[in-house]
């Protein structure tokens, strides 16, 4: 059995007052919900603060990035013992934003990810093609070049802290979700893709997340495949209503 998560990237959102008045939203609507992992990653200027307001829930605190390295001069960094120390249970690595704009490789992602376990930061790792790569035919190619390139060296055993999230770019806050089906061949790609690397309890026990344009009106028919075991929302985590509407959703179909 794995335990759904739902994931809120927050991105570039919310000042530290926003952050508060959205975290006791989110809190109000959710206490009862036992059967979700749910995780808010505000950004940086705002873990202290929710990381205060949710140490009595079951909610937990993730950061959107970190280095590879726990101190030093690189100016404008952040360390993964820094996202500790802040409360952090959960660091995002690889977002296809971060690739895309700052310069994100597989060998960085995979340092990050060696870096943020080291630390006691369980990682979500990113991984999602292009739509020019889906077009060509290369989903599968892309989607084993960035699983392959950040786990490299991961040992099984640390698997069990790691989670991947399938972000198809050509979906992320377009509202153009992938359908159930494209959604489902993918995951079930990367859990053989697992299996192959590792063996059938590590695949098993991996949780996998689905990202892009996860509306309310649209969790439950991704949320029902087999091989999808959760999401991580951009646009409709930044408001209470919709986040929690779609973290209730998970929960009623009882996958936990
Ligand atoms: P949207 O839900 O806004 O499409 O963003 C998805 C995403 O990038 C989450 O990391």
């Amino acid at each position: 059995m794995r335990i759904p998560i739902i994931a809120g990237n927050w991105k570039m959102h919310k000042t530290v007052d926003e952050s508060i008045e959205l975290t006791n939203a989110i809190k109000r609507s959710i206490y009862e919900i036992e059967d979700v992992e749910t995780v808010l990653c505000p950004p940086f200027t705002s873990l202290s603060d929710v990381n205060e307001m949710i140490m009595d829930t079951n909610i937990k605190l993730g950061a959107q990035n970190c280095y590879w390295l726990n101190e030093g001069a690189y100016t404008g960094e952040i360390a993964p013992k820094m996202l500790k120390s802040v409360g952090c249970a959960y660091v995002i690595i690889g977002h296809s934003e971060r690739r895309a704009m700052f310069g994100e490789t597989n060998e960085t992602v995979n340092k990050k990810i060696v870096a943020a376990l080291k630390e006691g930061l369980k990682p979500i790792m990113c991984v999602g093609e292009k739509l020019k790569e889906r077009e060509a035919n290369k989903t599968f190619d892309v989607i084993k070049d960035h699983v392959e390139g950040g786990l490299k060296g991961i040992a099984g055993e640390d698997m069990k802290n790691i989670v991947i999230a399938y972000e198809p770019v050509w979906a992320i806050g377009t509202g153009k979700i992938a359908t159930p089906k494209q959604a489902e061949e993918v995951h079930k790609f990367i859990r053989e893709l697992i299996l192959k690397m590792y063996d059938k309890s590590v695949a098993e026990a991996l949780r996998i997340q689905y990202g892009g344009s996860v509306k309310p009106d649209n969790v439950e028919g991704i949320m029902k495949e087999a091989d999808v075991d959760g999401a991580l929302v951009g646009g409709a985590s930044l408001k209470a209503d919709s986040f929690a509407d779609l973290i209730k959703k998970t929960n009623a179909l009882g996958k936990g």
